[in-house]
């Protein structure tokens, strides 16, 4: 299988794109979605460990789960008291959990190429089954109403420079973000490329899905005030019992 977040791209994404993750994770050691008091969390596409660890030094639990492995080595070393697991969301055995979090689209990305309403029915049943008591399911996701107002832009910080360009088929199904980057490594730049592939929910369908399994579920639109761009939703999703 072809790697993604590789060793480079996982850095930059630990040191400029950890925002989503840090105000999650900010929402949830304030509680304000449930009356859950369970600290046993499980948290998928995990990325670099920003939000396992502000949760662990918070006297939470957390195993992170996520199909990058060279982003892991970076979670933990993070967060070294956290869990954490190479997995695809799509094989992982769930063990039960107070808490799931699903931070920064993972549901959409195709690097094992099942991103499909069906394979996210799957997935969000597994989540069901798996929560205690009233359980929080938190996450968010790309829809079909993401619009290309950016389709390519320059991404330029002190170490790194990023071409970034998007592009959304004619069904208007799958975006494609091509990443082109030159990172300082030692007293030399490193020129490296990802192309990311992301399957485009409805919102509707996903809800629908979501409801027909027994949550609850209520719509956000950031974290923390962090608002997500048109398009991006968050679902609070807490089991009914
Ligand atoms: C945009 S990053 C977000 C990382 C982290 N949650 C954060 O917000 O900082 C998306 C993450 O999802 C992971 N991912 C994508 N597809 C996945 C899959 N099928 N199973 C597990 N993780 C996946 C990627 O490797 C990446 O770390």
């Amino acid at each position: 299988m072809e790697k993604y977040y590789k060793n480079h791209l996982a850095h930059i994404h630990d040191k400029y794109f950890g925002d989503l993750s840090k105000n999650a994770a900010l929402d949830l050691i304030t509680n304000i979605w449930t009356n859950q008091t369970g600290r046993n969390v499980i948290d998928i596409g995990c990325g670099s460990g920003i939000l396992a660890s502000i949760l662990v030094a918070n006297d939470f639990s957390v195993t992170g789960v996520d199909i990058s492995n060279d982003i892991l080595e970076i979670a933990r070393k993070r967060a070294p008291s956290a869990k954490f697991i190479h997995a695809s969301l799509h094989n992982f055995e769930f063990s039960p959990c107070d808490i799931v979090t699903a931070i920064g689209e993972p549901i959409n990305y195709l690097f094992d190429h099942k991103s499909n309403y069906e394979s996210c029915f799957i997935f969000f049943n597994k989540v069901y089954n798996n929560l205690e008591g009233n359980g929080l399911f938190v996450f968010d996701f790309l829809t079909t109403k993401i619009g290309l107002n950016d389709s390519s832009k320059i991404i330029e910080k002190e170490d790194m420079t990023m071409f970034l360009s998007v592009a959304i088929d004619k069904d208007n199904s799958i975006l494609k973000r091509t990443m082109i980057y030159f990172i300082k490594d030692g007293n030399f730049y490193v020129r490296d490329t990802e192309t990311h592939k992301q399957y485009l929910f409805d919102e509707k369908v996903i809800v629908d899905q979501l409801l027909s399994i027994g949550f609850e579920v209520k719509k956000i639109d950031g974290y923390n005030g962090h608002q997500f761009r048109d398009g991006h939703i968050g679902l609070i999703c807490n089991k009914v019992k």
